[in-house]
């Protein structure tokens, strides 16, 4: 595991952003798994702003998001396709047949994330996850839990979770989700390369527990530790321990 320390959660992001341009140079055709959250905001930032100066970078990609609220439509503003509309898809005009998302309002949300496991499987698998870390040591939705799932499935949001994510939805905790849908630790385990940015203190515990050399289930990142290409973008906060 390689770790990178950088003096803000700004610096942090926007190197992270800009290693993964390098990496789009190279490889136009990169398969990418995004996150969400306050963490890679300045990171889809920097990305957009380097697209604008090179409208090809991300003409070729393809990007799988880790996760979406379950019962939230596309296009409502607090699910995460529309997150990701706003910080990268509309503003680099990425097109429909770029994007894979879970579809959190399927009929058959089980059919949904085997049909997610297929399609990130038609493109080749994953060459690149870039992740963010939960204060309780999620991964994506993959919540501490005595088993973990391997492949996509529906999940349960811890309530320390829900409250995390009740910001999105106007801060009115009764209309955040109890369920999501979410890549599996075996999907993001199967990803070429990893990339996990984590800031602020409220990360610290995690990303200690992350790093122990102990790998548990209750702390799903742990299981980051048994792949072998892994990098962590971390602030100062998030690393002091
Ligand atoms: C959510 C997402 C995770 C993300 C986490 C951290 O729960 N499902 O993928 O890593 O939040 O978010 P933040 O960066 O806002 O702390």
């Amino acid at each position: 595991m390689t770790v990178k320390i950088f003096a803000s959660a700004l610096e942090a992001a926007e190197a992270l952003a800009a290693a993964l341009v390098d990496e789009l140079r190279v490889r136009p055709h990169l398969v990418m798994a995004l996150p969400t959250g306050s963490t890679p905001l300045p990171m889809y930032a920097a990305l957009r702003r380097t697209a604008a100066d090179e409208p090809q970078l991300l003409a070729q990609a393809r990007t799988f998001n880790l996760d979406e609220f379950a019962g939230v439509p596309a296009g409502d503003p607090a699910s995460y396709r529309s997150y990701m509309e706003r910080e990268l898809f509309q503003p680099t005009g990425m097109s429909a047949r770029q994007v894979g998302f879970l579809d959190g309002c399927a009929d058959d949300l089980e059919a949904e994330c085997d049909r997610y496991e297929r399609q990130i499987a038609g493109a080749g698998g994953l060459d690149v996850a870039v992740l963010g870390l939960g204060g309780n040591g999620h991964i994506g939705f993959n919540e501490p839990a005595s088993v973990l799932q391997a492949r996509t499935h529906i999940t349960t949001l811890e309530p320390t979770t829900r409250l995390a994510n009740a910001r999105w939805f106007g801060h009115d905790l009764n209309r955040v989700p109890h369920r999501a849908l979410s890549m599996g630790v075996g999907t993001l385990l199967g990803a070429r390369r990893i990339m996990l940015m984590a800031t602020g203190a409220g990360k610290r515990r995690a990303v200690s527990e992350l790093r122990s050399g102990r790998v548990t289930t209750q702390v799903p990142a742990s299981l980051l530790q048994c792949h072998p290409a892994v990098t962590l973008w971390l602030d100062r906060d998030a690393a002091t321990y």
